[in-house]
C-alpha cells in the first residue's frame, strides 16, 4: 500500500526492481488498467517510443478529449495533465513526475492576470495552453502555437484582445495578423535562451540548412528563421520540404521524430546562449523518467485533482479551442 500523502513529493520515489523489463511492464500495466499514455514531443525518446500517441499540445488535449480509455497518463507538463484532466474529469489523469512545471505558465499567476484583465475592460482574453486552470477560468478561449493565428483571426479585425502569457508569441502573432492584442509579459526560459549568434555560426558551417524555429523564441531567432511554427507544424515542415538539413530552434526532444520520420535528413539542434551545450532542453519536461512512469502505472499515483467548480469554467474556454480547431480541420 502505497501512501496518497507522497503527492507533496511530485513522484513515487520507490526503487523500480532492476530485474525487470520495464518495456514489457509498462504495457502490461497499460493493458490491465485500460490506461492510455500520451507524450509531448519534448519528452524523452524512449518515453515518446512506448506512448501510445505523441503529439503537441493541441493534438494531446484532442486525444485526451476522445480517448475511452479509463486512465490517462500524460507525459508532458503539469498544464497538460490539468488540460486532460479538464477535458475528461470522469478518468484519473497521472502525470509520472508532477513536479514537471513549466516557466511559462509560471510567469503568469492568476491573480495578477485577473488584475491585468481588470485594467483592460471590453477585450477578450485568448491564453495560450501553457497556463493553469485558474488562468483558464479566466480565458474566453485557449490557444496553442498551432492554431493561435486562426484563432485570433476568427475574431472580428476590430476586436480588442488581451493575449497571454507569452509575449514572443504573441507579438509574433501580433505581425503576422497586424492585431495590437495586448500582450503579458511572459515567456519560456528555454525558448528564450536561443543564441542568434551560435545560429548564425551555425549556418555558416552548414550554408544549405533551413532554419526552424517555435515562436516562443524571441523576435531576433524568428526573423532569422526560414520558417515557425508548433512543434507539430515545424515536424510537417522538415517532413514536406525538399531541403535535406535543418538548424532546429526549439527543445531538442523534437528530433526524435523527425528522425524517426526523415531517416535521410540531417536535424541540428540549435545551441542556446549560456551553455557549451549543443542542446537546448526543457528541464521540467525531462523529470519524466520511464521508472517514474512504470511506478506511476503500477501504484496509480502521483494523480490530477482539480477542484469541480474550476473544472467547469476552465473546460469553457478550452472546448472553445477544439471546437474552432475542428471546424478549421486542425
Ligand atoms: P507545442 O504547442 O508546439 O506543443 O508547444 C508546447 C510547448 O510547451 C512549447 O514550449
Ligand atoms: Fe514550458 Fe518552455 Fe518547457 Fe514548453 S519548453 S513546457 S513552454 S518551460
Amino acid at each position: 500500500m502505497v501512501d496518497n500523502n507522497f503527492q507533496t513529493a511530485g513522484f513515487l520515489n520507490i526503487p523500480v526492481p532492476n530485474n525487470i523489463d520495464l518495456i514489457k511492464e509498462i504495457h502490461k500495466l497499460k493493458e490491465e488498467k485500460n490506461a492510455i499514455i500520451l507524450a509531448h514531443y519534448y519528452q524523452k525518446a524512449e518515453i515518446q517510443d512506448i506512448a501510445d500517441f505523441t503529439g503537441d499540445s493541441l493534438a494531446l488535449a484532442q486525444w485526451a478529449a476522445k480517448t475511452d480509455a479509463d486512465i490517462i497518463v500524460l507525459c508532458g507538463v503539469h498544464f497538460m495533465g490539468e488540460t486532460a484532466k479538464i477535458l475528461s474529469p470522469e478518468k484519473r489523469v497521472f502525470v509520472p513526475d508532477l513536479n514537471a512545471g513549466c516557466s511559462l505558465a509560471d510567469s503568469c499567476p492568476a491573480d495578477e492576470f485577473e488584475k491585468f484583465i481588470r485594467k483592460h475592460p471590453d477585450h477578450v482574453v485568448i491564453s495560450y495552453v501553457n497556463t493553469t486552470a485558474a488562468v483558464k477560468t479566466l480565458t474566453d478561449v485557449v490557444v496553442t502555437s498551432t492554431n493561435a493565428r486562426q484563432i485570433v483571426e476568427s475574431f472580428p479585425p476590430e476586436t480588442k484582445i488581451i493575449f497571454g502569457p507569452d509575449k514572443n508569441l504573441g507579438n509574433y502573432i501580433n505581425g503576422l495578423t497586424g492585431r495590437n492584442m495586448v500582450l503579458w509579459d511572459g515567456a519560456c526560459h528555454v525558448h528564450e535562451r536561443f543564441s542568434l549568434e551560435k545560429i548564425v555560426e551555425l549556418k555558416k558551417q552548414h550554408p544549405d540548412a533551413l532554419i526552424l524555429a517555435h515562436p516562443e523564441c524571441k523576435s531576433v531567432i524568428l526573423d532569422a528563421a526560414d520558417f515557425v511554427g508548433s512543434t507539430s507544424d515545424l515536424l510537417k515542415f522538415a517532413t514536406h520540404s525538399e531541403s535535406n538539413k535543418f538548424i532546429v530552434a526549439t527543445e531538442w526532444g523534437i528530433l526524435h521524430e523527425m528522425k524517426e520520420k526523415n531517416p535521410d535528413k540531417q536535424f541540428i539542434p540549435a545551441p542556446p546562449n549560456d551553455s557549451t551545450c549543443a542542446c537546448n532542453e526543457c528541464a521540467y519536461m525531462r523529470l519524466n523518467t520511464m521508472e517514474k512512469l512504470y511506478n506511476c502505472l503500477k501504484y496509480e499515483i502521483p494523480e490530477i485533482f482539480i477542484d469541480e467548480k474550476i473544472i467547469e469554467k476552465a473546460s469553457k474556454p478550452i472546448l472553445k479551442m477544439l471546437e474552432i480547431s475542428e471546424k478549421l480541420g486542425l
